[in-house]
């Protein structure tokens, strides 16, 4: 477990630097985060490369035992560089140049760009490629740009143009005789600025992914050309953000790391769990928290400070997702730089905040705990699936406003989350083997390989549930020919006869665990078994007339391997979904990490590829609370404090305690 802070020596004397250091150094930091804004100190005109000063930066970090992160600077663009060449500025949708001085001003794919940004990329890579004191490099910061230029639209034509082959082959899955959209030439189609064709629209992400795929790439080659195979590569995503198809991003990099902050208000582990697992899933390998939260943000609508203890449960929430390294956004604040107010581990003053004493412990605790951890994963028997695809599609035609694809997703997470089981956040392409309950949640586009690999997860046996919005598009973003869920239904042995978007939420009757009686919020779809042995688990109560009576829910039981699809055809309340996700891992035969947690208490594992695992206890509330260690389990030892249990032990408020065993 490696912990440290983004630090930005170009902002400050370097007389200042051996004191930030020791700081560092006595806040527990094993590693240091530099550079990834810096192009203007390391170039400050054309050609004129100034690296002394890294070097002994980086020297004095390594003297005080730290590894180094090394930023590549291409997301912050010199005023030389758009001075001389403003054809690197991006476009907006609006038609008008970015403005230059806010960082991330650029078109990514502007060949002036590239070729600025790859020769200094070059200079790093050859000075840093095989030095030791780097542990490895960021590529940019936070990949985010759109650009709506004509360069960019003639770019797209011809990815178009490779993707397709043919007009025939694009205007028949656009359905383009629609409002007279035939194309006729490459040379007539247009960037979608807001709402347009959907297969366009898509099409229109893809470009975006390939522009950032190349961008980075060019960087990756650059580095990996002189860079010793242990440097590895990584960048920093934010999340839940979807310009562009983040596993296609990922295939060129080691592993993914994200930004993560929480603006106004408080951690809700139920849900942020879910960032981190996607973030693992990207790669399906460990990932870094590149960037958190020391306390409070500048520019949330109100810059709440997280409670005492609150970020050390938050950096071991994380730990127990699957991060390997925690890293503070940022040192110091720049006294006039556009962050001011951000939180940071040192005041303007350069003496450590309230909060550094926060971030001293969590540095005891990985100290305490990194051996124990190392080489460790979450590996979990359930998987919710996440395509961009899908999640694009429905943003772009929600047909109930508050219908938020990643809100419906979590909304799967959350009470498994709460029940403590651990979950896998998954591209829906990507291999099913070792899941037992395998959920998507409205997964609207369905390409065929996608289709292949879930109808083969359940002939082997597994659980498939698939809710609301599930199998209405192909490909190419257009309506199957059929209803929902479009090449499942068989599978599924039912298929949506209508849906309706809900003003107020209407009633349903299920069969399943205690509570029968609840309701649909948003979405009810009217279900229409097409199998005798469709079973029917949920029926609607009296509302618009169209759904009264029919079913809202069903089963189908595929194979001889005990394979079943349930088809979840509303957005149930919290109750009813608490006692469907109950039914649902016990029908799976899926055991949680810990059973019988206290309300508010996480407790995640990380196994080891010879079987050792680790335990972590995460109190997310204020109050105390008491677990009690099964009968004839033996001694555990918390590796934070040395204290030895047998029976109970008590957890503080944002209380953590990490066993082994
Ligand atoms: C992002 C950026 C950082 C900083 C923080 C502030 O995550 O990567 O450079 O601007 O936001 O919260």
């Amino acid at each position: 477990m490696h912990l440290g802070a983004a630090w930005y020596p170009e902002h400050w004397p370097e007389t200042r630097w051996p004191e930030d250091v020791r700081l560092m150094r006595e806040a527990g930091c094993t590693v240091c985060r530099i550079a990834e804004f810096a192009w203007s100190t390391l170039e400050s005109t054309e050609g004129h490369y100034a690296f002394d000063w890294l070097e002994r930066a980086i020297e004095l970090l390594h003297a005080n035992g730290m590894k180094v992160v090394l930023g590549t600077p291409t997301a912050a663009p010199p005023a030389w560089l758009t001075h001389h060449h403003p054809d690197t500025l991006a476009i907006e949708p609006n038609g008008r140049p970015a403005q230059h001085g806010n960082r991330c001003h650029v078109n990514p794919s502007s060949s002036t760009f590239l070729k600025y940004a790859r020769r200094v990329v070059e200079q790093m890579a050859k000075r840093y490629g095989r030095d030791t004191r780097i542990m490895g490099w960021q590529i940019d910061n936070e990949y985010n740009r759109v650009d709506y230029s004509d360069d960019t639209r003639r770019k797209f034509q011809s990815f178009l143009k490779e993707r397709y082959g043919t007009l025939d082959a694009l205007n028949a899955p656009w359905s383009t005789a629609y409002w007279s959209q035939t194309y006729t030439d490459w040379n007539e189609i247009p960037l979608p600025i807001g709402p347009h064709n959907p297969g366009l629209m898509l099409a229109f992400r893809h470009f975006v992914t390939r522009t950032w795929h190349d961008f980075q790439k060019m960087q990756c080659d650059a580095i990996r050309q002189v860079a010793a195979p242990e440097q590895w590569i990584t960048h920093n995503f934010m999340g839940w953000f979807d310009a562009f198809d983040h596993y296609v991003i990922c295939e060129d990099l080691d592993f993914a790391s994200w930004d993560w902050y929480i603006g106004t208000g408080h951690h809700d582990y139920t849900r942020t769990g879910a960032a981190h697992d996607l973030t693992r899933g990207f790669k399906r390998k460990n990932f870094w928290l590149m960037e958190t939260q020391p306390g409070a943000v500048n520019w949330a609508g109100i810059n709440t400070t997280l409670n005492r203890g609150e970020a050390r449960c938050m950096a071991w929430h994380a730990a127990a997702h699957g991060a390997d390294a925690v890293l503070y956004w940022q040192w110091r604040p720049a006294h006039g730089g556009q962050e001011q107010l951000h939180g940071s581990l040192l005041g303007a003053d350069g003496q450590p905040r309230p909060f550094y004493s926060e971030v001293q412990q969590l540095g005891r605790d990985f100290a305490a705990a990194s051996a124990a951890l190392e080489g460790t994963s979450p590996r979990n028997e359930v998987a919710l699936l996440h395509s961009y695809d899908a999640r694009w599609s429905l943003n772009w035609q929600r047909h109930h406003k508050d219908f938020d694809p990643v809100r419906h997703l979590e909304l799967y997470y959350q009470p498994l989350a709460a029940r403590n089981v651990g979950v896998d956040v998954i591209s829906a392409t990507a291999p099913l083997d070792g899941y037992k309950l395998v959920i998507a949640p409205a997964l609207v586009v369905l390409p065929d390989a996608t289709v292949a690999h879930l109808t083969a997860f359940v002939e082997q046996g597994g659980t498939l549930v698939l809710t609301v919005r599930c199998g209405q598009k192909d490909a190419h973003n257009a309506l199957f020919p059929t209803l929902q869920p479009g090449p499942l239904r068989a599978l599924a042995g039912v298929e949506t006869e209508e849906f309706y978007a809900l003003e107020s939420p209407v009633p349903l009757t299920a069969s399943w665990g205690a509570t029968t009686e609840g309701e649909s919020r948003l979405w009810a779809e009217r279900l229409r078994p097409l199998a005798e042995t469709t079973e029917t688990l949920a029926v609607w109560g009296a509302s618009n007339g169209w759904l009264d009576g029919h079913p809202a829910v069903t089963r189908h039981p595929v194979g001889t391997e005990g394979g079943q699809v349930i088809t979840v055809g509303a957005v149930l309340d919290d109750t009813l979904q608490n006692a469907l996700t109950g039914w649902l891992l016990e029908r799976a035969q899926v055991e949680p990490v810990w059973r019988d947690a206290p309300a508010g208490v996480e407790v995640g594992r990380r196994i080891g590829p010879d079987g050792r695992s680790v335990l972590m206890f995460l109190n997310h509330t204020r109050q105390e609370v008491t677990l009690t260690l099964p009968a004839g389990g033996g001694e555990r030892r918390d590796l934070l404090t040395g204290e030895a249990f047998t029976a109970e032990f008590s957890l503080s408020g944002y209380g953590v305690r990490v066993f082994s065993g």
